[in-house]
């Protein structure tokens, strides 16, 4: 269900960001609901909104200008830190997907966003939850990602963070409103 949904929005999303010459073209086109959708929405924007709050919420200890979050305390009353900057990663975008699908092994709240990762089919780093207990796995995130939507992250990362200066067109980008307050800093 959560596939079709997304799926909907995706081809919604398609027909919206053609321009008007291509508009004929795509409304004379059957959809169909079951095909993967175009390549081109696996691009900035999906990476975008799975960063932002509503899918991946990745800005909640990365930042949402990737240089890493605010340290916080749980309910508990336990001390956490936050994510580390993106901005300074060293991470190739292979070693990124394999983080984010898996999580970072050992005690570290980067979770795991792959719902199949660790499984025999989908090992990380070689290894399964045969070989790595559950204290040592960062917990599967409560919404899991698809494959495409964590290649798509990855690209956001390195287009507005990883080794990059963040501009005022990947803040706009980011927050999708040309007024955002947040993006004043850097006009
Ligand atoms: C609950 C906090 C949290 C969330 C949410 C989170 N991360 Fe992380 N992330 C971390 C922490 C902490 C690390 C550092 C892990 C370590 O090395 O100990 C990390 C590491 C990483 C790294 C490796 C960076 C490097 O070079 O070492 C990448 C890439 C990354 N996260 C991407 C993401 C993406 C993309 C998302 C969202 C889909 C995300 N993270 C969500 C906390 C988080």
């Amino acid at each position: 269900m959560i596939v079709r949904v997304r799926t909907l929005i995706a081809a919604a999303a398609f027909a919206a960001a053609a321009s008007l010459p291509f508009g004929a073209f795509v409304a004379a086109q059957e959809p169909d609901f079951d095909a993967p959708p175009p390549p081109q929405l696996f691009g900035i924007d999906l990476g975008i909104s799975v960063y932002r709050p509503e899918l991946g919420n990745c800005q909640l200890c990365h930042g949402w200008n990737g240089l890493g979050g605010n340290a916080f305390e749980d309910n508990a009353g336990r001390q956490w830190d936050p994510g580390p900057s993106l901005v300074d990663s060293k991470m190739t975008a292979e070693e990124m997907i394999e983080m984010i699908s898996c999580g970072k092994l050992g005690h570290s709240i980067m979770p795991q966003y792959l719902e199949d990762a660790w499984k025999p089919e989908r090992p990380c780093w070689g290894k399964t939850t045969a070989d790595v207990p559950d204290t040592e796995r960062a917990g599967l995130w409560g919404a899991p990602l698809y494959p495409d939507e964590i290649e798509a992250v990855v690209l956001w990362i390195q287009t507005a963070y990883q080794g990059k200066v963040f501009s005022l067109e990947h803040c706009l980008l980011y927050f999708g409103a040309p007024d955002a307050l947040g993006c004043n800093y850097l006009r």
